[in-house]
């Protein structure tokens, strides 16, 4: 995992981001819409391009987003000039700088189902130092349910729960599927809505 970096810095010069359907995801749109992403500070964690960034800071969010490829933030920032919208991107690692806080959001889409396999006690670390009691995070993960290869990294319920129940109270776990580049390619995902204890 030495090279994760590297890995996602190809996937972005490449333009291989399955990830990156270019429309804010709807399983995003949904829990704004019932209202459960609750606060005004939001940090996003892996934004990639930023779409879910602009809508989150439509929304009414001020955001912060963060991602450890340069090349998807200057891409983020110029689709937030264009939108003309005002959001705190920063090129960083989340398993190794600091993002102030604590936010009254966190927001990722398909970035703790990967980490955790890389240094998951780092990343909760990094989480829990960003939140404090009563702060929300909406995660979107892939589902253990359906492999694919390729596709996205997976976890299954149980592993979720134990290795998010520790700081985080789960208050919803819901199925959806993930929409990609492709619109044949929807893997099964987990929205996973928490609260910090
Ligand atoms: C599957 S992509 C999802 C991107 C974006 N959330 C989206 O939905 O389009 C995962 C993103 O997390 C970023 N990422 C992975 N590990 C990271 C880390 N340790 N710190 C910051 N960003 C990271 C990658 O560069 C990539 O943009």
């Amino acid at each position: 995992m030495a090279n994760e970096l590297a890995d996602f810095e190809k996937c972005y010069r490449e333009g291989f981001k399955p990830w990156d359907s270019g429309v804010a995801c709807p399983e995003l749109l949904r829990a704004l819409d019932a209202g459960v992403l609750k606060g005004k500070s939001l940090l996003e964690i892996g934004c990639g391009t930023g779409t879910n960034a602009i809508e989150l800071a439509r929304r009414g969010f001020q955001v912060t987003a963060t991602d450890f490829v340069k090349q998807a933030i200057d891409a983020a920032c110029a689709k937030a000039k264009t939108a003309k919208v005002k959001i705190d991107f920063r090129v960083g690692d989340v398993l190794k700088d600091d993002f102030g806080g604590p936010y009254d959001a966190i927001f990722d889409r398909g970035v703790y189902h990967h980490i955790r396999k890389v240094n998951l006690p780092r990343f909760i670390e990094t989480i829990t130092k960003v939140t404090r009691k009563g702060s929300r995070w909406l995660s979107l993960a892939g589902n253990a349910k359906e492999q694919h290869d390729p596709g996205p990294p997976t976890v299954s319920e149980k592993d979720l729960r134990k290795e998010l129940s520790s700081h985080f109270e789960i208050l919803e776990l819901r199925e959806f599927r993930f929409g990609t580049d492709s619109e044949e390619f929807r893997p099964l995902a987990w929205s996973i809505l928490m609260e910090r204890k």
